[in-house]
């Protein structure tokens, strides 16, 4: 199995029947994301997506990544939390975070349209000067902000560059085909569209063109990605108690029950903290509702072993952690050579051999520190395997939300915010609130 997981060193922190206990729900929670149960399930278009998904939409978007890989130095992917984040964990896990600077055979990728920062908007026109840049916004909804105000000013800076012809070849809108205002724009500028799927909410998207385009350009097999996950549904979709999602989310819930409240979710590999950030919106958005939800936090270790370790290990017993253990990808071993004679067990250690090591070790300290561990193990970072890392999470978020009592696909409370931020932009309509807001903030 690509995706295997483990509750070996969290068994004597949950009761027996963690697991048992559960797998009646699980098996109906199965049965609503299978679409095999009476009741439907809202926005569960992913769930059978890399298995149904059109020949066609895959050519169009292979067509075009291939277009931006032979005529691009450049792609700016404008989005911002499930229209961004699964883009770039995957390239950073796959390929590097240091992917810009060793990038000899495909463009550069950059990220907008996350942030309102001028001064990181200011930094990416200068790493695009002078290059041939494709511009991809991605935005579900074809309204949120930050990437429509980032590609408001990128389509204005790249029509003084290039002729309406030639932009038309260079934008690709990434949307619902539903008349949002960013649909229309792409219809009325004749920009290619590539259709997201009404049935697939944000943070689910990450198999549909809102990554799969930008993997493509960055020379990821897609075929072999949308297989894994496909192999993944395969396992997940069986009601037995040796599946992985099955597990995975009856254990989270008895943590829960304990009285966790946050989930670290580690890993020993640099190139995974984005990934991280990519799991921390899933199940943040997914979970956090009616006062309810264990925390989303991340780690990097040994990184943040030289910050966070301590309170692992000793701080209050309000976490547990979920660790994600794969092999490198490079096969080099890189032997320590002789250097300070106090330090000379390290010698003839392979890095690889001195990161298991800092693994096992650190399991067992926080162990020891009474912070269960979950360990999810994952053959190598091929696209193939992260396809199903990418589908083992989000099969087992949607259960662990249903499991909760919380719908695993809405995200109510992310309007304030956004509605506030509106007014105070001064969407019409919105005046009054616009005005009060105001009043209260010149009082803090
Ligand atoms: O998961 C979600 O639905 C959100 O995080 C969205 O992805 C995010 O708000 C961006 O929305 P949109 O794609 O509509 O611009």
């Amino acid at each position: 199995m690509p995706v295997s997981f483990n509750s070996i060193y969290c068994e004597s922190f949950m009761p027996e029947d963690w697991l048992t206990s559960r797998l009646s729900a699980l098996a109906q929670y199965q049965e609503v994301l299978e679409g095999t149960s009476d009741q439907k399930g809202e926005l569960t278009g992913w769930v059978s997506f890399p298995d149904t998904v059109a020949l066609s939409h895959l050519s169009q978007i292979k067509r075009i990544a291939g277009t931006i890989r032979s005529e691009c130095d450049v792609l700016v992917v404008i989005g911002i939390g499930g229209s961004y984040l699964g883009a770039r964990s995957v390239l950073e896990l796959l390929r590097s975070p240091n992917y810009n600077l060793l990038c000899h055979d495909s463009p550069q990728i950059f990220f907008a349209g996350n942030h309102l920062s001028p001064d990181a908007y200011h930094d990416l026109l200068a790493l695009i000067e002078g290059k041939r840049v494709a511009v991809n916004i991605i935005s579900r909804s074809g309204g949120t902000i930050e990437p429509v105000a980032t590609f408001s000013l990128l389509q204005n800076y790249l029509k003084k560059r290039y002729s309406h012809d030639e932009l038309q070849k260079r934008i690709i809108v990434t949307t619902q085909a539903n008349e949002n205002p960013l649909h229309r724009m792409a219809l009325d500028e004749n920009y290619e569209v590539c259709p997201m799927p009404s049935n697939v909410g944000g943070r689910y998207s990450v198999l549909t063109a809102a990554g799969i385009l930008p993997f493509a350009v960055a020379g990821i097999d897609i075929d072999a990605m949308l297989k894994g996950a496909s192999e993944m549904r395969r396992t997940l979709s069986q009601n037995r108690p040796d599946n992985p999602a099955f597990q995975y989310a009856a254990a989270r819930q008895a943590l829960y029950k304990e009285g966790k409240q946050v989930e670290l979710l580690t890993s020993y590999h640099p190139y995974f903290t984005s990934f991280g950030e990519w799991w921390k919106q899933l199940f943040g958005e997914t979970e956090g509702k009616n006062g309810m939800g264990l925390f989303p936090a991340t780690a990097q270790f040994p990184t943040d072993l030289h910050s966070l370790g301590q309170y692992v290990q000793d701080g209050q017993k309000l976490l547990f952690e979920t660790c994600v253990v794969f092999e490198n990808k490079t096969e080099s071993s890189h032997i320590i050579p002789p250097s300070m004679d106090e330090l000379s067990f390290l010698e003839g250690h392979t890095l690889d051999f001195a990161s298991k090591q800092a693994f096992r070790g650190t399991l067992l300290a926080h162990v020891d520190g009474d912070v269960p561990n979950l360990l999810i193990t994952l053959s190598k970072p091929t696209a193939q395997s992260i396809g199903s890392l990418l589908y083992f999470f989000q099969y087992s978020c949607a259960l662990s939300a249903y499991l909760l009592g919380v719908s695993p696909f809405d995200q109510p409370a992310v309007e304030a915010y956004k509605n506030n931020i509106l007014a105070l932009l001064g969407k019409p309509g919105l005046e009054d609130q616009k005005e009060s807001l105001s009043r209260r903030f010149c009082r803090i």
